[in-house]
């Protein structure tokens, strides 16, 4: 069960791995790389070819997920406090994925290239909703015509959580830090739209999270 008790042993877990160069871990990455596959195989087509990933985390998602695409270029990207850890992951799988990109949102430009799938987990309800309108209005400019912008995570609904889990979860979040927090659907939807991408899907996920696709105009 993926729940906020999981989601802290994680941090702290991670915490200790990078202090000691230990190959980063989460456990929660194992439990949602299968369902997060397959909703993947449904939308990714032999004509994407290129795919940038933004708060990669460890790395997990993008070694264990890439191989199942082999016709995609695969990149990776996070703030440079994680490339490290990442690139510990790519050396130690047969992939195919290049360095990890430097991108903190708010910060850096955004990646270099020409994108037509853009892939996010578990990053919207941690960084601030200023840093997810930035996002989203850069990709807005940069990805491709056509190109997907996918993104896993817990949302609310009309400002309703969907679960007790998710509302313990999100007040443990802005007790750490108040800009944080689960987002709502249509703010998102909204933001999503004014930066030139159509809501096109939403599929419900394990552990009360959601996946949900958009396109670009
Ligand atoms: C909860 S982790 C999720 C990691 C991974 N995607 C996963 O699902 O396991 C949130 C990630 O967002 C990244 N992040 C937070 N603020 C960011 C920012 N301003 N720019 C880019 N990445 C950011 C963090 O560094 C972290 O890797």
């Amino acid at each position: 069960m993926e729940n906020i008790n999981s989601k802290i042993r994680d941090c702290y877990a991670n915490f200790i791995r990078v202090m000691s160069s230990e190959k980063p871990y989460s456990s929660s990455c194992d439990r949602n790389r299968d369902p997060i596959l397959k909703v993947l195989q449904e939308l990714i087509r032999d004509k994407h070819k290129s795919l940038l990933e933004i708060g990669s985390g460890t790395g997990q998602h993008a070694v264990y997920l890439s191989k199942h695409f082999p016709q995609l270029n695969w990149f990776c990207s996070d703030t440079a406090d994680k490339l490290a850890g990442i690139s510990m992951w790519i050396d130690d799988s047969n992939s195919n994925i290049k360095d990890p990109l430097e991108f903190e949102i708010m910060k850096d430009e955004f990646p270099k290239g020409s994108y037509d799938l853009l892939f996010t987990a578990n990053t919207f309800h941690i960084m601030s909703w200023k840093h997810v309108q930035h996002l989203i209005n850069l990709s807005g400019k940069a990805l491709e015509p056509e190109a997907l912008f996918l993104i896993y995570g817990p949302f609310n609904y009309d400002d309703n959580y969907t679960s007790e889990s998710n509302e313990n979860f999100d007040q443990w979040l802005k007790d750490r830090d108040p800009n944080s927090g689960i987002r709502n659907f249509e703010d998102l939807v909204e933001e999503m739209n004014e930066n030139s991408f159509e809501f096109k899907k939403d599929f419900a996920m394990p552990a009360n999270n959601r996946f949900l696709v958009f396109e670009k105009h």
